[in-house]
């Protein structure tokens, strides 16, 4: 067994830009102490005996933070799923927690660095009860944990989407057509509200706006009377219409509808009230894909930095967070407890209707 301090790092959940830059800051922040990084594949459940893991070290994680995915992979689902479906919280068996914690302390690992999103975290805090401590990194490419004002992967994903409305943009024109882009957001808009704007869209439908198509097509006529011809729409995976459901397929047990199809349903009301040809689009993990924007990075590589300052204090059961431009934490408790929504009446949708557009509300 090695003298040295010897820490552990996971991520879980789904990918996101930037996971690698939070590896490559944990990696260099803790060599640079003269500890050990062990990094744990495919999310917790390279915890379970005999151990995944690959040691870590500023030679292997070199170049990475420009890279997508993660070099550990990752899973979102497995034996340490502690939300099903929405807050719905369950405890991760003891015998799974046991063979675990077994692992770690076969491994000597003294902190465990959890990079995930509400669940994860969640997961992370059950660790924590067990005796291993822990600290938090959040990830959640929708940007909606409240305790956080900023997480690394959002701007990757929406740069995605603005260069693919600038895409469709082009062909609508020459068309004369209504195209419909559906990009991630399952509770949260903030994805299709961000890179609808960004991205020059003239209708945004977000979960948290239920729309009517009756007020859909009104907009795409409204633009037609006032003489332009094509219409950009962005529609968010979770969006409903009004006393409607979410759109996908239902995986039976796993509580979580896959979310899948709005933009077509959304598509055909268009074309069929307004006889505009209409056309639908699926942006999907194209968005979640691919290197990470300078910002997503930064952002990530000093996550990963403050995760390890975190340990070094001994701030554990703590989530690093990014509030007023400084990298600080938060309680991982507090910072699981909320989800950040779209304010239907806040700046960003205020501003978004003051240049025309609309939210297909009633
Ligand atoms: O929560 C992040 C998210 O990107 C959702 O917006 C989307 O519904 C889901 O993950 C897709 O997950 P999967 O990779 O399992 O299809």
């Amino acid at each position: 067994m090695s003298d040295k301090i010897r820490i552990g790092v996971l991520n879980s959940g789904g990918d996101c830009p930037g996971l690698n830059a939070v590896i490559h800051g944990v990696t260099g922040a803790a060599h640079q102490l003269g500890w050990e990084v062990v990094g744990f594949r495919d999310g917790f459940e390279g915890l379970l005996p005999p151990g995944n893991h690959m040691m870590l070290d500023p030679i292997k994680t070199a170049g990475i933070a420009k890279l997508g995915g993660t070099i550990l992979g990752t899973v979102n689902k497995g034996h340490f799923v502690s939300i099903i479906g929405k807050d719905n919280v369950q405890r991760v068996p003891s015998e799974i927690m046991d063979q675990a914690k077994a692992t770690l302390e076969r491994l000597d690992v003294r902190a465990l660095i959890v990079v995930g999103g509400d669940g994860s975290l969640t997961t992370a805090l059950q660790i924590q009860k067990e005796g291993i401590p822990v600290v938090g990194v959040p990830k959640t490419i929708d940007n909606d944990l409240e305790a956080t004002a900023m997480t690394f992967g959002f701007d990757s994903a929406i740069t995605a989407v603005v260069d693919a409305l600038d895409r469709l943009n082009t062909t609508a024109d020459s068309h004369k057509r209504v195209m419909v882009l559906e990009v991630m957001g399952r509770h949260a808009g903030w994805i299709a509200l961000h890179g609808g704007i960004a991205g020059g869209a003239d209708i945004i439908l977000v979960p948290e706006i239920p729309f009517t198509h009756e007020k859909v097509a009104e907009a795409v006529l409204d633009r037609e009377r006032r003489g332009y011809h094509s219409t950009l729409v962005v529609v968010a995976e979770g969006a409903c219409p009004v006393g409607g459901t979410l759109t996908g397929t239902d995986m039976g047990g796993s509580g979580q509808i896959r979310l899948k199809g709005v933009s077509d349903a959304v598509a055909y009301e268009i074309e069929a009230r307004t006889g505009k040809e209409t056309r639908s689009c699926i942006l999907g993990h194209l968005q979640r894909g691919g290197s990470p924007t300078a910002l997503d990075r930064i952002l990530g590589i000093r996550f990963g930095v403050k995760a390890v300052s975190l340990i070094k204090e001994g701030l554990f059961g703590h989530m690093v967070s990014y509030q007023s431009y400084h990298v600080g934490s938060v309680p991982i408790e507090k910072a699981v407890e909320k989800l950040r929504n779209v304010d239907p009446n806040g700046e960003l949708v205020t501003s978004a209707k003051a240049i025309g557009i609309s939210f297909g509300h009633p």
